[in-house]
C-alpha cells in the first residue's frame, strides 16, 4: 500500500514536471497540430513554433526572433512562403543573434498565441527584440517585400535599432564611428579578445560615413 502510494507520487510528480518544463525549441522541431504545414523543419533554418512552444522559445531570449504568422490556406503565404524560406536562408548565419520562426495561426491548436499577438491577417510579420518578455514586445513589420533582399534591408534596420535601444556586449557594434585620423584609431576601445573586427563603410544620412 506504501509502496503504491509513493509510486503514484513519483509517477505525479513526474507528471508536473514535463507539464511545467520550458519547452524552448530550435530548428527541426516538429510543430504540434493538424494542419499542413509551409515550411520543412529539415529543410529551412526556420524554427516552427506551436501554443506549447511559443512563449518559452521566443520570450526572455538571448536571441531576437523575426516571425512570420501565417495561414496554410492563405493563398499569398503560399506565394509569400518561398521568398520567406530565401530570406531565412540568407540570414540562417545570424541566429546567434537572431532566429527566423513561423507558426500556423489556422491550426486551432495554435488559436490562443495568434488571438493574444493580436493576429488578424495574414501573413503578419513581428521582430521580438532580443529579451522580450511577452507579445507586446513585438514590432509589427509592415509591407515585407517579396524581395529576400529588401527583406533583408528591413531586418536589418529592426537589429539596428534592437542594439540602439539594447547595446547589447556581445553584438557585434553597430555604432557609427566618430572621427577617426588614422587606421590604427579604428582599433581604439575594442576589447583584446576581439578577434576579427569589420568596419563596413556606408553613408549615413548625417554625413558621417563608416560604421562598425
Ligand atoms: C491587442 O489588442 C488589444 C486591443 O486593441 C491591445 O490592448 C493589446 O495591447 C494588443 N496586444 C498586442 C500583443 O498587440
Ligand atoms: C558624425 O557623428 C558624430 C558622432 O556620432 C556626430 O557628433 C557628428 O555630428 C556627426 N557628423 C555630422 C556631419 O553630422
Amino acid at each position: 500500500m506504501a509502496a503504491q502510494y509513493v509510486l503514484r507520487s513519483a509517477c505525479l510528480l513526474l507528471l508536473l514536471t514535463f507539464l511545467t518544463s520550458a519547452t524552448k525549441v530550435d530548428y527541426g522541431y516538429v510543430p504540434v497540430g493538424d494542419n499542413p504545414r509551409l515550411y520543412d523543419e529539415v529543410l529551412e533554418p526556420i524554427v516552427q513554433l506551436d501554443e506549447d512552444t511559443f512563449a518559452d522559445t521566443v520570450y526572455n531570449s538571448d536571441t531576437a526572433y523575426f516571425i512570420e504568422y501565417y495561414a496554410d490556406w492563405c493563398g499569398y503565404c503560399r506565394r509569400f512562403a518561398p521568398h520567406f524560406s530565401k530570406f531565412a536562408e540568407a540570414v540562417r548565419l545570424w541566429a546567434p543573434i537572431m532566429k527566423v520562426a513561423v507558426i500556423n495561426c489556422a491550426d486551432s491548436y495554435n488559436k490562443g498565441v495568434c488571438k493574444d499577438n493580436n493576429i488578424t491577417m495574414y501573413p503578419t510579420n513581428k521582430y521580438f527584440p532580443r529579451g522580450s518578455t511577452g507579445a507586446k514586445d513585438g514590432i509589427e513589420v509592415e509591407d515585407l517585400d517579396n524581395h529576400p533582399e529588401t527583406m533583408l534591408d528591413d531586418i536589418a534596420n529592426q537589429v539596428k535599432e534592437d542594439y540602439m535601444r539594447g547595446r547589447h556586449a556581445d553584438w557585434p557594434n553597430f555604432e557609427w564611428l566618430g572621427k577617426t585620423g588614422t587606421y590604427g584609431e579604428l582599433w581604439t576601445g575594442v576589447p583584446d579578445t576581439v578577434q576579427h573586427y569589420a568596419v563596413l563603410f556606408d553613408e549615413s544620412e548625417n554625413g558621417n560615413n563608416s560604421m562598425k
